[in-house]
């Protein structure tokens, strides 16, 4: 029988996406793409990355860079605290590494931000480490073709998949199987309607030939979205306004927004003049927007300040907030 990874690499090489990262060396851009890619899609990711790499070409100038800024160049592509997590990496790198991008597994997991999956994916692809990165593409793929039909929400069960991958990883090119898994799981065995006729493992395959391919993986349902109600007051007076930084623990930490008051619904005073809506991985946003003008602005409250209304752009904002200013324009 011929090895899993020979014919996974065999269709990898026929098939693989050609993407900005493929090839290169450089194991800060490795990052870069592999924290982009973590929960965005390649289409959304690669313009991303390109802006990205112009404005901080390597370790040294993430490092220096204002938290600000680098906030600015993610804006729009949300899980923001990868950008923030990425910058105090930076920093850890230069201080303890002396700037070098560390080449040890453990090394690699123990920087802020980066888990197993990711862990993985820089260790083989930028320094030939034997580490299977198990994402839900792998997850998927594995669980298909090996037919583990257990529940893989379940950590002991990617556990399973992970020993598998071990196994089954080719050592003398780790990288190129983890891509190669990578690209097979977005490009041919996808979520809905794989393309089985087409597919080098048909033959072998436990969820093929058990007609289990629309079952597999088993995923229990994961609780509810919470709703939330976010209303914004957009105060103007001369061409002023109020805009405030968000702090603490919650969403979109250090990003700014005009001056907020969460409710329990969507009730309020006022009709608003733009709403929208935005869904996050754990909680569904309901934002209004209601603009006052006003002789006089209101006293700021803390982490609140004035600025021109057109100097807004140059902050950054979570997407309802330039959705909104879209809207004016
Ligand atoms: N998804 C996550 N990392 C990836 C990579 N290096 N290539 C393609 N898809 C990916």
């Amino acid at each position: 029988m011929v090895a899993f990874a020979d014919t996974l690499i065999s269709w990898y090489e026929d098939h693989k996406r050609d993407l900005p990262w493929r090839g290169e060396p450089d194991p800060y851009k490795i990052w870069v793409s592999e924290i982009i890619l973590q929960q965005t899609r390649v289409q959304q990711g690669w313009d991303y990355y390109l802006r990205f790499i112009d404005n901080f070409p390597d370790v040294k100038a993430l490092a220096e860079a204002d938290e600000d800024r680098v906030l600015k160049v993610w804006q729009g592509l949300g899980y923001y605290s990868r950008a923030r997590n990425m910058h105090a990496a930076a920093r850890e790198i230069m201080e303890k590494h002396d700037g070098h991008f560390p080449n040890e597994y453990d090394k690699i997991l123990s920087l802020k931000g980066i888990g197993n999956y990711t862990a993985a994916a820089i260790s083989s692809i930028a320094f030939g480490l034997p580490y299977p990165a198990v994402d839900g593409n792998v997850i998927r793929i594995v669980s298909r073709i090996f037919g583990i039909c257990d529940d893989v929400t379940q950590p002991v069960v990617v556990k399973k998949i992970t020993a598998i991958c071990e196994t089954e990883i080719d050592s003398k090119r780790p990288g190129v199987f983890n891509q190669a898994a990578m690209d097979f799981g977005a490009i041919q065995c996808v979520p809905r309607n794989p393309n089985c006729d087409e597919c080098p493992f048909q033959s072998s395959c436990y969820a093929y030939n058990n007609h289990l391919v629309d079952i597999l993986p088993v995923k229990k349902k994961k609780a509810e979205s919470k709703h939330r109600y976010f209303h914004y007051t957009v105060y103007l007076s001369d061409n002023q306004t109020i805009i405030e930084k968000r702090t603490g623990s919650d969403i979109w930490r250090n990003m700014y927004q005009f001056p907020l008051t969460e409710a329990d619904s969507e009730e309020y005073a006022d009709k608003p003049l733009f709403s929208i809506r935005e869904v996050l991985s754990h909680q569904i946003i309901h934002a209004a927007f209601y603009v006052k003008n006003v002789k006089k602005l209101p006293k700021l409250s803390q982490n609140q300040l004035v600025i021109p209304f057109d100097d807004m752009e140059k902050y950054p904002m979570p997407k309802i907030m330039t959705e909104f200013l879209k809207y004016l324009a």
